[in-house]
């Protein structure tokens, strides 16, 4: 028989090195092996919107018809333009993506090559340390202060291999934020031909105080790529749609290199609509609130330590997370250990709607007992 290992295949040592991403275990999954009904069990491991898409999206979906023949329209027009018009910036500075992990994958793509080094901190998004990987450049991995980003460390880390800065804000798995000043002065500080790409997956969740207007920034630096995403407070994660913002020869580029009908009809139809749905994008918001009050009074309760999250998760330490985690399971719950992350006390937990966010607290509190 043909060998097909990886060496047989000789493939280049970082494409070896590159390990897959672990996405949260998925809800069929665990029911088929505890054997129960899929609708039992209580998923918080994907930072999803726990109220489902906003019934503007659903009513596209629902009334799309069955055809499907067609491409979609590659340069998405549909969707460029309603999001020009929501947040006043040229169509020429927005590149399209199958998620945002998609664009910044396009980062990586476009600014390292082996040799070059891509900077981020500690505890960040595993998608972000994947496509540096998957480019052969190496990881300058900046400790974090406090589970968050340390900008003064990011920027002394900085050398003249550097091709590319990731920053998430709010960051995953740890919930961290960075204020938009600090956040500001770094980017001011980032020499101009180091592109910088802020990832604001989770920015629709922050309280009105701590936002700020990184899309004036994109306007004034022309390294800046913002990232962001329908999979989160717009629930729309399953079609995956985000987006990157940069000034237009930065944007020209990005568009240039991502994969044709990056976005599909349908994906792009449903965006269109949960981006003008600003009621639901207000209530996936208070909700989110909610939620995460309600964990941090149950942690409280339980004695457990956990960080104060801005985005839609929380991180709580257990001690053996992996082993509280298999006792969730067994009760039907699926939250995320954080281990590969280095972080192997913390379970990552998606807040969730009270009913799910209860049922999470009462299996924690069984599975600390047991
Ligand atoms: C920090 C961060 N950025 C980006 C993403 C990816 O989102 P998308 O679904 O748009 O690819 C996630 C998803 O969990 C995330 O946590």
């Amino acid at each position: 028989m043909r060998d097909t290992s990886e060496t047989a295949l000789r493939l280049p040592a970082h494409i070896h090195a590159t390990k897959p991403y672990q996405p949260g275990k998925p809800i069929d999954a665990l029911a088929r092996e505890i054997g129960v009904e899929p609708e039992t069990i209580v998923k918080l491991a994907s930072n999803e919107n726990p109220l489902g898409m906003s019934d503007a999206a659903r009513a596209v979906l629902m009334d799309a018809g069955t055809e499907l023949a067609r491409y979609p329209d590659n340069d998405c027009h549909a969707l460029l333009d309603a999001l020009s018009r929501r947040f006043d910036v040229p169509a020429g500075y927005l590149v399209p993506g199958n998620g945002s992990e998609c664009v910044l994958g396009l980062a990586a793509t476009a600014f390292l090559e082996p040799g070059r080094n891509a900077v981020y901190a500690q505890y960040s998004f595993q998608a972000f340390v994947n496509a540096v990987q998957r480019t052969g450049a190496s990881h300058k991995v900046v400790p974090a202060r406090n589970h968050g980003c340390d900008l003064d460390a990011m920027l002394a880390a900085l050398d003249d291999n550097t091709g590319l800065v990731y920053l998430a804000n709010p960051g995953n798995p740890t919930g961290s934020f960075v204020s938009g000043a600090a956040l500001e002065r770094f980017i001011a500080e980032v020499p101009s031909h180091i592109p910088v790409l802020l990832d604001e997956a989770y920015s629709e969740y922050l309280p009105l105080d701590g936002r700020y207007d990184s899309l004036a920034w994109v306007r004034r630096f022309p390294n800046l790529i913002v990232t962001r995403t329908f999979s989160k407070a717009y629930g729309l994660a399953g079609l995956r749609v985000g987006y990157g913002v940069a000034q237009p020869s930065l944007a020209a580029l990005l568009n240039r290199i991502r994969p044709a009908f990056v976005v599909t009809e349908l994906a792009e139809r449903a965006a269109v609509a949960a981006l003008n749905d600003e009621a639901f994008l207000a209530r996936s918001c208070a909700e989110n609130h909610k939620g995460l009050v309600q964990f941090y009074a149950g942690f409280d309760s339980l004695g457990l330590h956990y960080l104060r999250s801005h985005a839609n998760f929380v991180l709580v330490r257990v001690g053996d997370a992996a082993a509280v985690n298999a006792k969730l399971l067994r009760q039907g719950v699926i939250v995320r250990p954080v281990g590969v992350y280095g972080l192997p006390e913390w379970l990552r937990i998606s807040a969730g709607t009270e009913a799910e966010n209860a049922r999470c607290l009462a299996a924690l509190r069984t599975a600390l007992e047991a």
